[in-house]
């Protein structure tokens, strides 16, 4: 059992884990020596914060062993992937991978002979929306017809919002002028369009205004994200299609002017780029709930790992 995209996790096991991650919140120490020295290999090929620190202090939480290993130290970088995939599961009860690409890590998996954990590849980021059901659980006390409306360029953490909502009733809205090509998933799409828990805002108008203030007033939680991937963001070749998305995704900035009045929550998976897709004002403003999303990583990547390595 892996957690590559939650598309093939039931309603069910969704909505447990967002009940044992609020329980393991409340009562850490119950589970303390939960995984009996069980080793959690990290392997990522991009940067992190939460992720890799929610994954090497949770299973450390839990009783057992993190490896954190940078793809561009290791023999990954020049070896046959499905090769060094195998030899890494030899040594470890479960991996948590950080790849640029999705195809590739779907090869590694195949590979693999232990679970492996999606940490964030160019297409989902299904250990994200985890942590952010959890939030949203807590802070309104349901999932299922939750308004969620997605500001900005549709990505792998809107995809996983998709994902996520779907299973529990989450009602997303996109609006999104820009997609990411790597997180084109027309299935997911029409299998949460079709559930009537996906549509999106047509922002090829030229005044988008009246329809953004309109989609924020009936949300229940306005969420954005980056307007570039981390992996873009000092990449020399990427720099012009940079400055044409900055540009463009000008009017859709979360700023206190655009949420004036409205009393939705505002998320945000960080890292954030401030006076960018968000203001700072607006991270921390009272509505913002996005420091308890990030610290709900750690507790909810806490359930993944035991919930993976129980099924191992
Ligand atoms: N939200 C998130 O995944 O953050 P990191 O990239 O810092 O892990
Ligand atoms: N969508 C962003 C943030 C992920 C945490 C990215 O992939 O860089």
């Amino acid at each position: 059992m892996h957690l590559i995209t939650l598309n093939p996790w039931s309603e069910t096991d969704i909505f447990q884990m967002v009940e044992e991650s609020l329980n393991l919140k409340k009562y850490p120490e119950k589970y303390r020596h939960a995984v009996g020295g069980k080793s959690l290999c990290l392997l990522f090929q991009k940067t992190s914060t939460r992720t890799r620190c929610a994954g090497e202090i949770g299973i450390t939480q839990l009783g057992g062993h993190a490896h954190y290993l940078d793809w561009r130290t290791t023999n990954f970088a020049l070896a046959d992937l499905g090769d060094e995939m195998r030899v890494l599961s030899a040594y470890v009860d479960i991996i948590l991978a950080r790849f640029l690409k999705h195809t590739e890590l779907v090869e590694a998996t195949a590979a693999a002979t232990v679970p492996v954990i999606n940490g964030c590849c160019d297409k989902y980021h299904p250990t994200q929306a985890l942590g952010d059901l959890m939030t949203i659980q807590e802070h309104l006390g349901r999932l299922e017809g939750v308004k969620l409306c997605f500001i900005g360029v549709h990505n792998n953490v809107c995809n996983s919002l998709i994902a996520a909502g779907m299973k529990v009733g989450i009602e997303v809205t996109v609006v999104a002028p820009e997609i990411n090509p790597a997180a084109v998933d027309k299935e997911l799409w029409d299998a949460a369009a079709q559930k009537g828990l996906y549509k999106t805002l047509d922002t090829d108008t030229p005044n988008i205004s009246p329809a953004l203030e309109k989609v924020i007033a009936e949300s229940d939680i306005v969420y954005t994200d980056t307007w570039v991937d981390m992996e873009f963001f000092t990449d020399p070749s990427f720099a012009e299609e940079r400055e044409r998305r900055l540009k463009k995704m000008a009017p859709y900035q979360l700023n206190a002017e655009l949420l004036e009045g409205h009393a939705c929550k505002i998320m945000h998976c960080l890292p954030a780029h401030h006076g960018y897709e968000i203001t700072g004002e607006l991270v921390n403003d009272e509505r913002s709930i996005i420091f308890d999303q990030s610290e709900n990583r750690l507790h909810s990547l806490k359930t993944i790992l035991l919930r993976l390595l129980a099924h191992a």
